[in-house]
């Protein structure tokens, strides 16, 4: 397909363009994009839409050489080189290639890249005699039982956790949204949701799960894990809950409040490369002895004789 496409700076043959597989716009959707109305020649409202993608870099922590001037030039390059007078500009920049972590790479190479098509046509009449349209509930960020690539969320709460040196971003539900940090510092620099909270203080939220894995509280013997709503159930939870059953625990797939990580005797996370993993400490709070707890390391041997014996078996096999 012969298509030009303005690719860190050069122009080239769109199947010229290439991207690592590793970038992170393809990983985790972390980056932004913007598009552009060309008529007659002319990019439309061009400084207004460079300037809302530089911001969105700037409050995402994207580091880049770009400026307002040099993207717009080269926006402007791209609609003269393609001569396509009637199009649809897209520019994308993302925080660029990196070895997969969820938290972001110490040194950023960010990808930038513009293509220029021409304008889809629109039903004729749909201006002038109006249009219908459907409702539908707003799952932005939902759809957290499908493992899909749409992770910036879990970024940047792994993020978070990377700069507060902990292992894992435990994602809370229910708390006042009104005003969410606008960029990720301020994301970032805040303490964790329950560091000023009492176990006697009034506090709304549930937990649902960590950025990459799963999580499970033991109370009195008895644990909990939230339900498969709102998260991913991952194998490695249900391998957890398997065995939980199997050493004769109670265990419930049950909504979890946030206050209850204050309270519990024992926290432990489930992922494939993190395994069972004993959290000691939420937000500042030890978690029971403030030691890894037994019900845990229990579990924890159970799974490492799972995985051996499915190892051997396989060797057997083999
Ligand atoms: C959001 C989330 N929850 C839970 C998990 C744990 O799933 P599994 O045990 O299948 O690795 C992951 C793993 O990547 C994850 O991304």
């Amino acid at each position: 397909m012969s298509q030009l496409v303005f690719l860190d700076g050069r122009i080239v043959e769109v199947d010229a363009a290439n991207v690592s597989v590793l970038d992170r716009a393809n990983l985790f959707g972390d980056g932004l994009y913007e598009v552009i109305r060309c008529y007659s020649g002319s990019l439309f409202e061009l400084g207004t839409h460079v300037e809302r993608l530089l911001a969105g870099a700037a409050a995402l922590g994207v580091t880049h050489d770009w400026t307002q001037e040099s993207l717009e030039s080269g926006a402007r390059r791209l609609q003269a080189e393609t001569g396509i007078v009637e199009g649809e500009m897209y520019i994308q920049l993302s925080r660029g290639p990196a070895v997969r972590t969820h938290y972001f790479p110490d040194s950023q190479f960010p990808t930038v890249f513009i293509t220029l098509s021409p304008v889809r046509p629109i039903p004729a009449d749909a201006r002038t005699a109006g249009t219908s349209v459907i409702t539908c509930p707003d799952m932005r960020h939902g759809w957290c039982h499908l493992k899909t690539v749409n992770l910036l969320s879990n970024c940047l709460a792994k993020e978070k956790a990377h700069r507060h040196g902990v292992w894992e971003g435990l994602m809370l539900r229910g708390l006042d949204t009104m005003a969410l940090p606008g960029s990720v510092e301020e994301y970032c620099d805040a303490p964790g949701e329950l560091a000023a909270v009492s176990p006697g203080d009034e506090f709304a939220g549930w937990v649902t799960e960590g950025a990459s894995a799963n999580v499970f509280v033991v109370k009195d013997g008895r644990i909990a894990t939230p339900p498969k709503q709102n998260i991913l159930p991952g194998v490695t939870r249900r391998i957890a809950l398997e065995l939980a059953n199997e050493a004769g625990y109670e265990v419930k797939e049950r909504r979890v409040s946030a206050k209850e990580l204050l309270v519990a005797d024992e926290v432990f996370l489930t992922s494939t490369v993190g395994e069972i993993m004993p959290v000691v400490n939420v937000d500042g709070h030890s978690v029971g002895e403030g030691e890894p707890g037994p019900i845990t390391g229990k579990l924890a041997h159970m799974y490492t004789e799972r995985v051996a014996s499915c190892a051997a078996s396989v060797q057997l096999r083999g």
